[in-house]
């Protein structure tokens, strides 16, 4: 089958699931490729369609082996018809867990007809020590390897239709959603507003910019890595142990898993 256009769409609180979206999308190439960034209210509320000759990557985090929880309210916005579509996680070395398989049969019952999965590992949101610069040289070479396997499978799509419906690792019903830790601000908070104006669902107080809407905030991490003078942070004490912990459960470097 001919693709016309390329559709990158990804939710990149920190920038890592958009660079390995964006990767993937260049190394598939040939066609006109287009980003729909979904980190701004804004953004994640307009209706999408998409048709038969595009082909649409979408990446998401992992959150605790899931998709966050605002996935639910992309997918009501996107409308395939018979699209082809890559589905892509990417999750701090540790485990992807149920992620990429609820992104598959989210995609599917937007009317897409999911080509090709992947789980990509980017360097941990919460401790740079885990899964340090990743995506790194190594993993780029593997990206544009599946891409090239991705562009042969497209080639020899005669009726995307017919395709049946793709294996993808993890477990239905998935794992329950978990409740997020809730980042705040300390005193060294210089109030430039930096973490006000970065975070994706605007959980952040408008005049005191330390506190944090607990009902909003989905933990994604991007106020505690902006802000200049690392005045934000998680500060419960079970998850701080956790942290360190994880450099020694996510110590051995794991590598990209395709389905196709
Ligand atoms: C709330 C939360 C939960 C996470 N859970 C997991 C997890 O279960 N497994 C894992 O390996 N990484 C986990 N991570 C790490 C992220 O999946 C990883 O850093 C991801 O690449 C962040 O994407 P982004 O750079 O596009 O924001 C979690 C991060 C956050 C913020
Ligand atoms: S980014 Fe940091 S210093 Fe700036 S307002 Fe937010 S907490 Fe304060
Ligand atoms: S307040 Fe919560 S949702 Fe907003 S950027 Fe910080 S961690 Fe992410």
């Amino acid at each position: 089958m001919i693709i016309t256009r390329i559709i990158s769409i990804y939710f990149s609180p920190n920038g890592t699931t958009k660079k390995i979206v964006t990767k993937t999308a260049k190394g598939i190439g040939n066609s006109e490729i287009q980003e729909i960034d979904l980190n701004t209210i804004e953004s994640r509320k307009v209706e999408r369609n998409f048709s038969k000759d595009e082909l649409v990557i979408v990446g998401f985090p992992v959150y605790s082996g899931r998709l966050p929880k605002l996935s639910e309210e992309i997918f009501k916005n996107i409308k395939g018809n018979n699209t082809p579509a890559i589905a892509i996680v990417s999750y701090g070395n540790r485990e992807y867990g149920d992620a990429l398989l609820e992104l598959k049969d989210n995609l599917i019952k937007s009317g897409m007809k999911v080509i090709s999965g992947a789980a990509v590992v980017a360097e941990h949101c919460y401790n740079k020590n885990v899964a340090t610069n990743r995506p790194d040289e190594k993993d780029d070479l593997k990206i544009l390897d599946y891409a090239n396997r991705v562009n042969d499978k497209i080639k020899n799509i005669i009726t995307i239709e017919k395709l049946p419906v793709l294996y993808i690792k993890g477990h239905s019903p998935y794992r329950p959603l978990k409740s997020n830790q809730i980042p705040t601000g300390d005193k060294k908070c210089i109030e430039c507003g930096i973490c006000k104006e970065s975070c994706p669902v605007n959980a952040i107080d408008e005049i005191n910019f330390r506190l944090t809407d607990s009902d909003i905030c989905i933990g994604c991490g991007r106020c505690i890595n902006v802000c200049p003078t690392n005045a934000r942070a998680i500060r419960n004490e079970g998850f701080i142990q956790f942290m360190k912990k994880l450099e020694d459960i996510a110590k051995e470097r794991k590598e990209i898993e395709v389905f196709i």
